[in-house]
C-alpha cells in the first residue's frame, strides 16, 4: 500500500489520535533525583555549577526529599561534598556510619521511608588526590580499591541503602560488593552498576561541584573509550554475569546508541544518566525561558525513554514530576 491510499498524516491529526498511538512515555515512576548531601550540618545552598542544584543536609534534606515524594518521584540518588579537611589518601570517610551519605540516608528513611535510596559509589569524592581508586607507584590499584569499596558499600547498606551504584568502573566490583553485601547478611540490597560509563567531558559541572576532579586524571584507564560499543556491551555481559540487577549508561543523549542495543541484548531495568554537562547545555539553550526549558525538558526525556532506557537519572527529575502531575 503507498500514496494516496496510505497517509501517515492520518495518526497525526489530532491530540487524541497522537496521544493514542504514542509509542513510548516519560513518567514520573521513571526518574531517579540525584542529591548532593554535604558533610556539614543543616546546609542548604546552591551548588553553584548546576544551575537549581542545591548542596543539602540535615532538615534542608528531610524538606527536600518530602516535596520529591509528593510530586510521586520514587527515588534518589546521593552523592556527597566532603570538605577537604576531611578526605585522606584512602577515602576512608567513605566507610564511616558518620559519612555524609551515610547519615543522610537514616534521615531521608526517617522521613520518607518508601523513598528508593541509591548511593553512588565511588571513592574519588573522598579521597585527598581525587582519583576513583587507590593510586599505586602512579595507578589506579583494581583490586586494592575493590577491598575499600567493599566496606563503604557494607556500609551504607547498614545506613540502610537500598541500592549501591558502584561508578568507578573497577573490574570485578559487581560481584565484589554482592559477595561482601550477601555475607554481611545485606541479600536485599539492590546493586545498579555504572556498567557503561564513557570518559566524557560532560561530567564537567559535577565535577566542579563535588570538587572531586583529580589533578592528573587517570580516567581514560576505567572509563570507556568514546568510539567504542562493543566494549559497552561487554562491560555490561559482565556486570550482569557478576549479579549487577540494573545496570546504567552513562552520559545519556549521545549514547542512546548504547542504551537501544543494551536493551535489544539485557533483560535487566536500564538506566540511562542524562548528565550535568548534559543538563547545563539545555539550561543554557533555554536561557531562562522556562516554557522552552520545559520543552527541551521533554524533548530530552522522550528521546531517552524512546531509545529503551527504564529509568531515567535526571536533574530535571522534580521539574519534569510536577509537570507530568
Ligand atoms: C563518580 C560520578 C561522576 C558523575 C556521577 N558519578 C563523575 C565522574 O565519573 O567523573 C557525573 C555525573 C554528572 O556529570 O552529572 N562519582
Ligand atoms: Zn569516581
Amino acid at each position: 500500500m503507498s500514496f494516496p491510499t496510505q497517509r501517515m498524516r492520518r495518526l497525526r491529526q489530532s491530540a487524541s489520535v497522537r496521544r493514542l498511538v504514542q509509542e513510548s512515555a516519560v513518567r514520573a515512576n521513571d526518574l531517579i533525583c540525584p542529591l548532593f548531601v554535604s558533610s556539614d550540618p543543616d546546609v542548604d545552598r546552591p551548588l553553584g555549577s548546576i544551575p537549581g542544584v542545591r548542596l543539602l543536609s540535615g532538615a534542608p534534606l528531610e524538606r527536600e526529599v518530602r516535596m520529591l515524594a509528593g510530586a510521586g518521584l520514587p527515588a534518589v540518588l546521593l552523592f556527597c561534598v566532603v570538605d577537604d579537611g576531611r578526605k585522606d589518601a584512602t577515602g576512608s570517610l567513605a566507610c564511616s556510619a558518620a559519612g555524609p551519605v551515610q547519615q543522610a540516608i537514616g534521615r531521608i528513611k526517617d522521613a520518607v521511608p518508601g523513598m528508593v535510596v541509591i548511593a553512588d559509589l565511588c571513592l574519588c569524592e573522598y579521597t585527598a588526590d581525587g582519583h576513583c581508586g587507590l593510586l599505586r607507584t602512579g595507578a589506579i590499584d583494581n583490586d586494592a580499591t575493590l577491598a575499600v569499596l567493599q566496606q563503604a558499600a557494607v556500609s551504607l547498606a547498614l545506613a540502610g541503602a537500598d541500592v549501591i551504584a558502584p561508578s568507578g568502573m573497577m573490574d570485578g566490583v559487581v560481584q565484589a560488593l554482592r559477595t561482601a553485601l550477601d555475607a554481611a547478611g545485606h541479600t536485599r540490597v539492590l546493586i545498579m552498576s555504572y556498567s557503561a560509563k564513557f570518559a566524557s567531558g560532560l561530567y564537567g559541572p559535577f565535577k566542579d561541584a563535588t570538587r572531586s576532579a583529580p589533578a592528573e586524571s587517570h580516567h581514560a584507564t576505567h572509563q570507556l573509550d568514546i568510539p567504542n560499543s562493543r566494549q559497552a556491551l561487554e562491560e555490561i555481559r559482565l556486570d550482569i554475569e557478576e549479579g549487577a540487577d540494573m545496570i546504567i549508561v552513562k552520559p545519556a543523549l549521545g549514547y542512546l546508541d548504547i542504551v537501544a542495543l543494551a536493551r535489544q541484548r539485557f533483560g535487566v531495568p536500564i538506566a540511562a544518566y542524562n548528565v550535568s554537562g548534559e543538563y547545563n547545555m539545555v539550561q543554557a539553550l533555554a536561557g531562562g525561558n522556562t516554557e522552552y526549558q520545559t520543552r527541551l525538558m521533554f524533548e530530552t526525556l522522550n528521546c531517552i525513554k524512546r531509545a529503551g532506557a527504564d529509568m531515567i537519572i535526571t536533574y530535571f527529575a522534580a521539574d519534569a514530576a510536577r509537570a507530568l502531575a
